[in-house]
């Protein structure tokens, strides 16, 4: 089977397209036949050999202790590689696929659509009515954050650059903030809730705008090592201090999780948004746009 992995050639690291062997399940594991990977930033970061965590497409082979799936079934979820015609994922890392939902779409769900909700309803605790502030809201997790937010039933600000606000405010923003334009740290509106998925910003520009109890999820990560040390030493000498709180968070993988974004997209209240398209020999292409960091929503590669 065909599979993109990182080779190194002369001074860097590109992607290749190469031959391996098709791997078997294991006890419960599945071998899914891909039909549909969506690109993340992990997967460029990371750089391990085989890139692709989320992924969409039908179960072929079941390993023996398998119980919750067999073959002929479409899923969707996590596994590692997938930028490969097949892959073996553990079935604790799946849900099912609907019938309305397309494969592409389905793909885009796993990272950023755990992100979001584990962010917003488990480390923000948000709650209906209240405020909530999302920085980075026309990424990937952007994307997905704002209509979960909504069927939350909070009031949203989404922040984004001149070429998304519609896009932000057509996924239920109830206002949106162009940063080249304003600083929304200077807003005069403060909010229960922060989902800072960019990590451009200082906790203390942060904290302006935050109420007196307010959480902030921190998503996103600043680029530099010292950033991150900073931001951490800053939140936990805060918490000493304030009744706001600073949660740094990694999302987890989740099967009811991943049931919940399965019916949510089921039922339309969540409907990925996909910007571009790419085939598995254009995988490279695919994982340098999103290393650019202004891919509008999801970036999709389709397999077969
Ligand atoms: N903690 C976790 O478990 C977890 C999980 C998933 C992702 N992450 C991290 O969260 C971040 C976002 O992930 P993602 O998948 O959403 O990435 P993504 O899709 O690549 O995000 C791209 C988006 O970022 C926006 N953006 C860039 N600069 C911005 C700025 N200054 N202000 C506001 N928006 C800005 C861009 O919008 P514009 O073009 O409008 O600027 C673009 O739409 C990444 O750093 C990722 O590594 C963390």
């Amino acid at each position: 089977m065909k599979a993109a992995v990182y080779t190194k050639r002369n001074s860097g690291k590109i992607v290749e397209i190469v031959d391996i062997e098709r791997p078997v399940p294991q006890n419960r594991e599945v071998l899914i036949k891909v039909r549909a990977a969506s690109v993340n930033p992990l997967d460029w970061r990371m750089k391990v050999r085989r890139p692709g965590v989320d992924v969409a497409g039908e179960i072929v082979a079941i390993g023996n202790r398998t119980t919750r799936f067999k073959p002929g079934e479409s899923v969707f979820g996590l596994g590692r590689g997938t930028f490969a015609e097949y892959v073996c994922a553990p079935e604790s890392r799946l849900a099912a696929k609907s019938d309305n939902v397309t494969f592409e779409q389905a793909s885009c769900a796993p990272v950023a659509g755990l992100t979001a909700l584990q962010g917003l309803r488990d480390k923000g605790r948000l709650q209906p009515a209240q405020k909530l502030l999302i920085n980075g809201a026309a990424g990937g997790v952007g994307t997905f954050s704002v209509q979960i937010a909504k069927a939350l039933g909070a009031q949203v600000t989404g922040v984004c650059s001149t070429n998304n606000v519609e896009l932000v405010r057509a996924l239920g923003a109830d206002l949106v903030t162009d940063y080249t334009e304003q600083d929304f740290t200077r807003d005069e509106r403060s909010y229960d809730v922060l989902l800072d998925n960019v990590g451009n910003r200082s906790l203390a520009d942060l904290r302006r705008i935050m109420t007196p109890r307010a959480r902030c999820v921190l998503v996103g990560a600043p680029k530099q090592a010292g950033e991150i040390l900073a931001r951490v030493l800053t939140a936990i000498v805060w918490s000493c201090f304030l009744r706001q709180s600073f949660v740094f968070f990694i999302a987890q993988p989740k099967p009811e999780d991943l049931a919940t974004l399965s019916d949510w997209m089921r039922m339309g209240k969540v409907i990925p948004e996909i910007d571009r398209r790419y085939s598995l020999s254009e995988t490279g292409k695919a994982l340098a746009y999103v290393e650019e960091g202004h891919a509008r929503a999801k970036v999709v590669i389709n397999i077969s």
